[in-house]
């Protein structure tokens, strides 16, 4: 079975496709961060804007590099319906719904936190379950127990900015442009560790929650009164990220603890980040537990992991109804509300 994914929740025009065969044939991906980069973030209506421009083609283009002109050869189109920008998602629901109408082949609606957080399933199938899973996106930070496919229970949420929005925004501040994640970790590379120790925020209290704005007002406040040359900025991207990282190793350290669960999946765009990796997997070989990841390219947002989950539910959930139906807010904890 091939089942075409589109990716349309935020800044990234995602078109993949996914055989149950041979797992992800083509992903494709065009990506808005040059047109955000200006403005330090996404800007809600370009995306779209971009979106629709941006979609049809790339279609065409996975189906002619496919060699196929028509779509014959699908099974079934799985779409983004959420969470993510309103716009964003409604330009890819239509195109899905239209396609599907035209094709004469179902779609099916997929939850972009469960695309991430089963987005290490497309190099490695032997996943254990139950699992923990740390969701570091631009968007979310959440930890959440999967005890099967489709079932999740959310331990904990960031109660403010999520870690990517927080890197994006230091980033921001530092004049580094947009996405920051990639930015910051290179930066502070150069940084060195014994001029600032950032706070670790909301490790002191129970729980499993997460809030970053504290500390991007703590790093606004530091980098105000800095010195700023490159060295300085250096050492604040260091600080910060450590701080960050530190945060989110502690808090799944304490979700280990709390279920016994020695399994975890780190997913989202911040998992692309190294040392981020580089940590959970210390910390886990120190439980000799298992720790999943995505491959780089899955990391970040894309289609491929839409279609993956889509090839999931096609049996249940597939659907030939010309509602365009898409949910901003949809969360990982109540798929099947949409
Ligand atoms: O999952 P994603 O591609 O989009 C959303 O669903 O939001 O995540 C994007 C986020 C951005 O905030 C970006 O700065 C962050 O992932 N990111 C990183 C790295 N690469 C991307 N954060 C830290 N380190 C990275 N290497
Ligand atoms: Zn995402």
């Amino acid at each position: 079975m091939k089942i075409l994914g589109i990716e349309t929740s935020c800044d990234e025009t995602g078109i993949a496709i996914y055989d149950t065969n041979l797992g992800v044939i083509i992903n494709k991906l065009y990506s808005q961060s040059k047109i955000h980069s200006k403005y330090g973030g996404v800007v809600p209506e370009l995306a779209a804007r971009k979106h629709s421009l941006k979609i049809v083609p790339l279609i065409v283009a996975v189906l002619k590099k496919m060699n196929k002109r028509k779509s014959n050869f699908i099974d079934a189109i799985a779409y983004t319906a959420g969470p993510g920008l309103v716009g964003s998602l409604l330009v890819g629901a239509s195109v899905a719904t239209s396609l599907s109408y035209a094709w004469k082949i179902p779609k099916i609606s997929i939850n972009h936190m469960e695309g991430h957080l089963l987005s290490p399933m497309l190099s490695n199938h032997l996943i254990k379950f139950p699992v923990l899973a740390l969701l570091v996106s631009g968007g979310h930070t959440q930890i959440v127990q999967c005890n099967k496919i489709g079932e999740y229970i959310i331990l904990g949420t960031s109660l403010d900015d999520a870690a990517g929005e927080a890197f994006d925004k230091i980033s921001k501040l530092l004049g580094l442009g947009y996405p920051g994640g990639k930015r910051i970790s290179e930066l502070a590379k150069k940084g060195r560790s014994e001029h600032f120790f950032f706070p670790r925020p909301m490790t002191n209290v129970p729980g499993l929650n997460f809030s970053f704005s504290g500390l991007k007002t703590f790093t606004s406040n530091v980098y105000l009164n800095s010195s700023k040359d490159d060295q300085s900025k250096a050492n604040i991207a260091k600080a910060f990220e450590d701080a960050v990282i530190d945060t989110l190793i502690i808090k799944c350290k304490r979700a280990i603890e709390m279920t016994g669960i020695k399994r975890l999946i780190i997913a989202g765009g911040v998992s692309a980040n190294i040392k981020l990796k580089k940590e959970a997997r210390k910390m886990i070989n120190s439980y000799r537990g298992e720790l999943y990841v995505p491959l780089k390219r899955f990391s970040t947002d894309n289609a491929a992991m839409i279609a993956y989950v889509g090839s999931l539910r096609y049996k249940k959930y597939k659907d030939f109804s010309l509602k365009i139906s898409i949910n901003s807010n949809w969360s990982i904890s109540d798929l099947f509300s949409i």
